[in-house]
């Protein structure tokens, strides 16, 4: 299977930025089927990215999308409209589930609005730091992957990239909190059970050029969701890199 390296920019860059990031970073990149490389920018930068990609290099992603195609929904954007500017969109991404108040319900029907469209959902799963310090990761996981799941059918649960985000490892402050390699494997290997074996697996929450590797070459884990550090070109490169060498 290949390897993912998807960058989400989250609210960062304008345009203009976003553009020239895209540049370099082509610039930097070899034609690769192997290694997956991903970028997610914000939403108003997405329709001249997706002119400017060279897909053989990279490929797009949207942070969100709605469900619903067309209609009365003030401020959202349907997958449909994402259709042909979008590959991949990502669903249930913590800060959408905590901070906009998404719920699994909701999330279960972006996923199938997206595979609809012909885009690959990514969808985020992870408990809290609470959830885990009362054993409940796994209960976490399942309800979440079950609940995303609800609205597909399984013959299509290979068109769907699962992430394990573990909400208490995101945006961890200079990698002060970060979830080891045995935590992951305990994760992923949770959710492999309930999936597809063909089904990508990736792991997010401070990945960085130093503790990229440990992740990646954690059995089962099909690549990783980088937050911070893919906002910096030079070390978003070197984790490519470093997926690159762990794949061949
Ligand atoms: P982080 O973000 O790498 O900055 O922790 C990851 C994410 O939120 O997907």
């Amino acid at each position: 299977m290949k390897m993912y390296v998807v960058g989400n920019w989250k609210l960062n860059f304008n345009v203009g930025e976003a553009s020239i990031y895209l540049h370099k970073l082509m610039q930097k990149l070899p034609n690769s089927r192997n290694v997956e490389v991903v970028v997610a920018p914000p939403l108003i930068a997405m329709q001249p990215l997706s002119l400017q990609v060279d897909r053989r290099k990279l490929k797009i992603a949207a942070q969100n999308g709605y469900y619903r195609d067309f209609g009365a929904y003030t401020g959202e954007t349907s997958m449909t409209q994402l259709r042909g500017i979008a590959d991949y969109v990502i669903v249930g991404h913590s800060e959408r589930r905590h901070i906009f108040g998404e719920d699994d319900k909701l999330l279960g029907k972006k996923v199938a609005a997206a595979i609809r469209n012909g885009i690959t959902p990514i969808l985020c799963v992870g408990e809290t730091e609470i959830e885990r310090s009362f054993g409940e990761t796994t209960e976490v996981l399942l309800d979440q992957l079950n609940a995303g799941l609800s609205e597909i059918s399984e013959e299509d649960y290979d068109k769907v990239i699962i992430a394990y985000e573990p909400v208490w490892a995101i945006s961890s402050v200079r990698g002060s909190k970060l979830a080891t390699p045995d935590d992951v494997a305990f994760a992923v290997q949770t959710i492999r059970d309930a999936l597809p074996d063909d089904t990508p697996v990736l792991y997010g929450g401070s990945v960085s050029p130093s503790n990229a590797g440990a992740y990646l070459t954690v059995p089962g884990v099909n690549g990783v969701l980088v937050g911070g550090s893919s906002l910096i070109l030079n070390e978003f490169i070197d984790i490519i890199e470093i997926a690159r060498r762990v794949r061949s």
